[in-house]
């Protein structure tokens, strides 16, 4: 699958766009701040229903503007017309192939979309939530029963949230559902970060990567089952109005040494680590699924030494996606020629 059509509105520097992305490799280039991010977030918006780069998707509306919208056209065996808005009043909203999408699982499904920018290192030194809305997006696509368990368990977890608030008595026929469906994530989770294993130590070998171990930390005591944790978290959650256990609060644990990756690695390491989960997450895609995603790569050559750059390119040209590449320069350093070029300049996107 990949993107073909592009049209964008109002996306920060963006007035209008048009672009025609090529199968295989697009290079957009221009100097800075001429708009070649914002590109890339139009594109990941599509199949996310987000920016990768601001968490508030009114940062992504043009001053001038009210609203923004991008709409989207997909090559494959099963083409789709995506499009999507966002109001500064009324929120966003999104389309595929014209019917208005009820989750976002609709948009990943109509455009798998993938992103490595410059700061990709914060998949390792930020909080959890970054790496569990990571390693989600790929469960959702090996698993395929992984998206209503994860729909379901944050709507139970809605519920018993807002009864902890007000009548904690109404707390507690939501755990039923909170263990099913809580159980079955992190289940599917497991079975992801498992075959994910080969794949991330031939890439830690291929980019020659620290060797970090990547574990799952299921969000409640190794040793209980989530019914029990539960139970056993009742008068905490009742004084803190909140869920304290489940898998809302996983997280990959990243370790070096038995010690936390992010406590240990350079920005540099953080980001080659960061950049090789990626490749070997898209690889496990590749093989277990049907699902080849669009990858966009923002500025690749930013902090890498030739080294690392010359061998990560090679897995990347290996994983035979559509790439979306942006760079300082008419060309992208330590990569093949792209088979498509536009240039930016203030917003305003040309063929080359
Ligand atoms: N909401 C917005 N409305 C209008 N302009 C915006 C908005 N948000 C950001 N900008 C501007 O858009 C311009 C393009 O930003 P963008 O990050 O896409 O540039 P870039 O080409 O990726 O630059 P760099 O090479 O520095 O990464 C910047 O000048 C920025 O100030
Ligand atoms: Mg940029």
């Amino acid at each position: 699958m990949s993107l073909g059509e592009l049209q964008i509105q109002n996306v920060r520097c963006i007035g209008s766009a048009r672009l025609e992305l090529h199968p295989r490799c697009t290079l957009i280039w221009g100097g800075n701040g001429a708009g070649k991010t914002s590109l890339l977030e139009a594109a990941f918006l599509l199949g996310r229903g987000r920016s990768f780069r601001s968490p508030r998707s009114e940062q992504l509306v043009r001053r001038t503007a009210s609203r923004l919208t991008v709409f989207g056209r997909t090559l494959g065996p099963v083409p789709h017309a995506v499009g999507i808005e966002f109001d500064r009043e009324q929120g966003s909203s999104a389309r595929v192939d014209g019917q208005a999408v009820k989750s976002l699982a609709d948009l990943s499904l109509a455009f798998p979309v993938q992103v490595i920018d410059p700061e990709i290192h914060k998949l390792i030194e930020e909080g959890g939530r970054r790496r569990r809305r990571w390693l989600d997006w790929a469960v959702f696509h090996v698993e395929p029963q992984f998206g209503e368990a994860w729909f379901r368990y944050a709507r139970a977890l809605r519920q018993r949230n807002a009864a902890l608030k007000g009548r904690p008595s109404q707390a507690r026929p939501w755990e039923a559902e909170l263990v099913e469906q809580g159980t079955r994530m992190s289940v599917a989770r497991r079975a992801v970060l498992e075959s994910l294993e080969p794949y991330w130590n031939a890439i830690v070998a291929a980019v020659d990567c620290p060797r970090a171990r990547i574990g799952y930390a299921q969000g409640w005591a190794e040793t209980q089952s989530l019914s029990d944790a539960l139970e056993s978290a009742r008068a905490r959650d009742e004084a803190r109005q909140t869920t304290t256990v489940g898998p809302h609060r996983a997280d990959l644990r990243i370790m070096l040494d038995g010690k936390p990756a992010r406590d240990i690695l350079s920005r540099g390491q953080q980001k080659l680590t960061a950049a090789a989960l990626t490749l070997a997450q898209l690889r496990l895609l590749a093989d277990s699924t049907s699902v080849m995603p669009t990858l966009l790569l923002d500025d690749p050559a930013a902090e890498l030494d030739a080294q690392h750059q010359a061998a990560f390119v090679a897995e990347i040209l290996r994983l035979n996606c559509q790439l979306v590449i942006t760079a300082l320069q008419p060309q992208i350093p330590g990569f093949t020629q792209p088979d498509r070029v536009f240039h930016v300049e203030q917003g305003d996107v040309r063929p080359v």
